[in-house]
């Protein structure tokens, strides 16, 4: 059968934005630089992007698009009867339990959706946050709720469908961050965030900093489980890679950029505290917005459209296990999409109550949520991207991957990209790595 292809170069680019924009840039890029002392932090993660991050795009969407393939069965058709296949199988791992927690936390924001009507400036945010992740029933039911809407969309495989709506729905959400960083930059006291934002202070430098910057570049390009090969693996000859892997970036770190511009500014004029983690857009946002005419308005949209970022991202880690169920074992994708999706579901109820009944519960010092985001995000996916690029390097060979690439672009990439991938990628990222594993259990 032929295989259904993206309909064009935007449409290929929009469905890899829509996986790589979610809430890694809008939750998860303002906590992590929060704890990592601000303008810093910046600076090395847009290093790991650049050095780092494009090459492993690049080198995902290639394999994709050569092997036409999911993840397992593209290290498979490569390199048949060997252990390489493990790493598409460990990407499928990836996928599951990131989205486990992803659901988490996009649930959150769904709750938000409808708590936006009642947001005014006397609401206590840092409180109202804590009763909401500390509660049960309300984080039970919109984890299911998103975990349904992710499920429904690949069951259906839909997908296309709902990418064709993200280029209506995403400048929505641009105008409203825009919106959001001119209240916030004219707050009282909105200076000392943005110098913190914006002013590197290298006395914060430390290995953490680098760390967190890789982790961060891994989940936020959806890179090191496979995503970027599926969705490659869909691309048309025609189109250039080179290109739309620089499109895609560019989107992603404009967005990541713009809602730290949002929400430090606010952070320091309403004195929260930048580091307080995971909970920091859903604390200052919604106070941004109670000092905005129509500020309950712009909150339910801006929470509506995360959510659908969020899904145009769930659906890309949803596809990669789907894919491989469907090509592998022949499994009806409804089946698939159903039986992994209740399975994801439950595997995210421990992290979802690690802020009320399983609050006790450490593991390596952190709560459960956090200690999923760690597993996946220090090991899993820079893992799963070191391989890749010793794979795509070295054994099918960074000179075919380029000419993969290079096809119909007028961006072309030569013997930087050889060298990054083959040399600088494995081995910085292996580094880092190994000294983050070594800390924490320490
Ligand atoms: N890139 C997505 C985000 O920033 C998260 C993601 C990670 C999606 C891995 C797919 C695979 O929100
Ligand atoms: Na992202």
């Amino acid at each position: 059968m032929e295989r259904e292809n993206w309909t064009s170069r935007l449409g290929f680019i929009l469905a890899a934005s829509g996986s790589a924009i979610g809430l890694g840039n809008i939750w998860r890029f303002p906590f992590v630089t929060g704890t990592n002392g601000g303008a810093i932090f910046i600076l090395i993660y847009l290093a790991a992007i650049t050095l780092l991050g494009y090459p492993i795009l690049v080198s995902e969407m290639s394999l994709g698009r050569t092997t036409a393939k999911n993840p397992i069965g593209a290290f498979k058709k490569i390199a048949p009867n060997t252990g390489w296949p493990l790493v598409g199988a460990l990407g499928v791992l990836s996928g599951f339990v990131i989205l486990s927690y992803y659901s988490v936390v996009a649930g959150w924001g769904m709750s938000y959706i409808f708590k936006s009507l009642t947001f005014t400036a006397n609401n206590n945010f840092p409180q109202l946050f804590e009763q909401h992740i500390g509660s049960l029933v309300q984080p039970i039911f919109w984890h299911g709720v998103f975990m349904l809407l992710t499920v429904v969309v690949i069951g259906a495989g839909i997908v296309n469908g709902i990418q064709k709506l993200v280029k209506y729905l995403m400048p929505i959400l641009f105008i409203i961050i825009i919106l959001l960083i001119f209240r916030s930059l004219t707050l009282n006291g909105a200076a000392r965030g943005l110098s913190f934002y914006l002013k590197p202070d290298f006395s914060e430098i430390t290995l953490q900093t680098f760390a967190d910057a890789i982790s961060q570049a891994f989940f936020t390009l959806s890179l090191g489980m496979g995503a970027m090969i599926t969705y490659g693996s869909y691309l048309n000859k025609k189109e250039s890679i080179t290109e739309s892997a620089v499109y895609v970036i560019i989107f992603d770190t404009l967005v990541a950029l713009l809602a730290g511009f949002a929400i430090f500014p606010a952070v320091f004029s309403f004195g929260f505290d930048p580091a307080s983690g995971p909970g920091l857009t859903f604390i200052t946002l919604p106070a941004v917005f109670t000092k905005m005419p129509f500020g309950n308005f712009f909150s339910l949209i801006f929470f509506v459209l995360l959510t659908i970022a969020a899904l145009t991202s769930s659906i890309s880690m949803l596809e990669v296990v789907v894919a491989f169920l469907v090509d592998e074992y022949s499994w009806s994708r409804k089946k698939a999409s159903y039986l992994v999706g209740l399975l994801i579901f439950l595997v995210g109820i421990p992290p979802l109550l690690g802020y009320s009944k399983l609050a006790t519960i450490n593991f390596l010092g952190m709560n459960l949520l956090d200690s999923y985001d760690w597993i996946t995000n220090t090991i899993f996916l820079p893992a799963g991207g070191i391989l890749t690029a010793i794979f795509v390097g070295h054994i099918w060979g960074s000179k075919q991957a380029a000419i993969e690439a290079n096809q119909n672009s007028r961006l072309k990439i030569g013997l930087i990209y050889e060298i990054l991938l083959k040399y600088i990628v494995p081995l910085a990222v292996l580094a880092i790595m190994l000294i983050s594993i070594w800390k924490t259990l320490s």
